[in-house]
């Protein structure tokens, strides 16, 4: 099945599957971001990271695979007035042709090997002192039960990011923590959080 028909499917059954509030991890390094100001979301879903970053002031785009989910960013974005760009497409073919400041991304479930391609194009893409931040399930997160995928192979270790992103400054951990973010991500979880800054 592809990732579009996935998501498709799950962002079809809720009013939004992970809330409207954005990733209290990606929120929280806002002020890391205050000199920067062009934004772009990968795996942004239905869009609540990129509506947060909008309204505080970045110029936001967004990549996502599932038109349905961009559909509601869409949406919301227009009642809010806020400008916001969406692109639908697989990141696997994704140019990355254009510069921005900050990438972010929440829980993007990548296969491992396309994470070498992605990570080289993130890394390709970003303005010198700009910031890749994420967080993502770690493979321990297969012995709990508060959302992420049951396949090993989609999820990431802390190793994952040391390996690449070779001339970044990096700040990777391995984190409990305790996620309420719609009926998708409830209770204790084990991620890794990601700051990676190009210098
Ligand atoms: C767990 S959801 C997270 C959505 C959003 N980042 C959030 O935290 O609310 C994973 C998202 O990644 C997208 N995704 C997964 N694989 C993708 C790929 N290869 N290309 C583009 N999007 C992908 C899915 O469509 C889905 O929206």
């Amino acid at each position: 099945m592809s990732q579009q028909i996935f998501w498709n499917g799950k962002f079809s059954k809720a009013d939004y599957f992970y809330g409207t509030k954005a990733n209290q991890f990606l929120a929280s390094k806002i002020e890391l971001f205050k000199n920067h100001k062009k934004l772009l979301c990968l795996g942004e879903g239905e869009g609540r990271n990129a509506i947060f970053f909008a309204q505080n002031g970045f110029e936001v785009s967004a990549i996502d695979a599932s038109d349905v989910g961009l559909l509601k960013l869409d949406t919301r974005s227009k009642e809010e007035n806020l400008e916001i760009k969406t692109f639908c497409m697989d990141l696997n073919f994704w140019k990355a042709d254009e510069k921005y400041d900050v990438i972010v991304a929440s829980y993007l479930h990548m296969y491992k090997d396309e994470r070498e391609n992605l990570f080289k194009k993130i890394e390709n893409s970003l303005n010198f002192d700009g910031y890749f931040v994420g967080e993502f399930f770690s493979t321990k997160q297969l012995t709990y039960n508060s959302g992420g995928p049951k396949d090993l192979d989609l999820l990431y270790s802390i190793e994952d990011f040391l390996n690449h992103f070779i001339l970044c400054k990096k700040n990777i951990s391995e984190e409990i923590v305790t996620l309420d973010e719609g009926i998708g991500h409830q209770g204790e979880a084990c991620v890794i959080r990601v700051v990676i800054q190009k210098i």
